[in-house]
């Protein structure tokens, strides 16, 4: 059975209650992260606390804890779970008012939640392989830089690709590659790794933080820049980046080879890298 925190309290997840009149289920006003957890250790952990801490800033809600008690309701949840490794959910969200009303209420107690599940980072056969990916408008708001938990929009572009038996829908707005409905994409052409700049229009993923710092570390050509759609397309590597997916390879995009259809020598490299960069980590902390 699987332990959660509600506000203030541990207990069985299937006895955590919110009220109906809470603003994250009326208006999904609220923030959240995802952090991976490997042998029981959060990974990037005062990264995560700190882009929960610019959403909610950026939200107009007070941030409930302080880092060091934010670190203490992870270190707790984490260990009152049956998991080596895990996924900690984590959300703010404004709380609850005695009537619907779009503008926030004056005194605002927020609901902070959280709980953990089994990490389950993606099968063998899909990094050998690579996985299947579809494109589509990035039709959502212009504040993807925020965690926010109004995921509505992600959410259809994600069943989206679910639909065509695909596992991530590739995103371009305005002619530009954006990032995947939960994940940052990563374009290799000619050797060299590209990645969009951090913006309103995506999220600054931790991960793709990784990724980036790896191929400065270890001195793989790199440039951050805006991707036209057609650079995309033309790739000869495609690969996602997130806290649960780590490093994918995507070897198809509508139906079509992604360079020669199968995973690239940047991409199996950086998933190398990746690992032993978290297994060092692991062991030091
Ligand atoms: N999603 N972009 C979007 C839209 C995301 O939802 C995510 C992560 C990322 C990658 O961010 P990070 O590397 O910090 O995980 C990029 C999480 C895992 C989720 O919603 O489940």
């Amino acid at each position: 059975m699987s332990l959660c925190y509600l506000n203030g309290r541990y207990l069985p997840l299937d006895e955590a209650r919110v009220s109906p009149m809470d603003r994250g289920f009326l208006f999904g006003d609220g923030a959240y992260e995802v952090i991976p957890v490997y042998s029981r250790r959060p990974f990037r952990l005062d990264e995560h606390i700190a882009r929960l801490g610019r959403t909610l800033a950026s939200i107009r809600l007070p941030d409930p804890h302080r880092p060091d008690e934010w670190r203490e309701i992870i270190g707790e949840v984490i260990d009152r779970n049956p998991w080596q490794d895990q996924s900690v959910y984590l959300q703010v969200s404004r709380g609850v008012d005695d009537k619907r009303n779009h503008a926030f209420p004056k005194v605002i107690r927020p609901t902070v939640f959280l709980m953990s599940e089994a990490l389950v980072t993606p099968p063998a056969h899909q990094r050998e392989e690579g996985v299947a990916g579809v494109s589509a408008a990035d039709f959502r708001w212009l504040r993807c830089d925020l965690k926010t938990v109004s995921m509505l929009a992600n959410c259809l572009l994600r069943q989206h690709a679910v639909d065509q038996d695909c596992v991530e829908t590739i995103l371009f707005r305005d002619g530009f590659l954006t990032e995947g409905s939960a994940s940052n994409i990563f374009v290799v052409r000619d050797g060299v790794m590209l990645a969009p700049p951090k913006s309103h229009l995506m999220l600054p993923g931790i991960t793709y933080d990784v990724v980036l710092e790896l191929a400065v570390k270890h001195g793989l050509k790199h440039e951050v820049r805006e991707i036209l759609e057609d650079e995309v397309r033309h790739a000869d590597e495609l690969w996602m980046s997130s806290s649960t997916k780590e490093v994918l390879p995507i070897t198809r995009l509508d139906d079509k080879p992604v360079g020669t259809g199968r995973p690239g020598p940047v991409g199996r490299q950086m998933h190398a890298w990746y690992q032993d960069f978290k297994n060092t980590v692991m062991r030091s902390e």
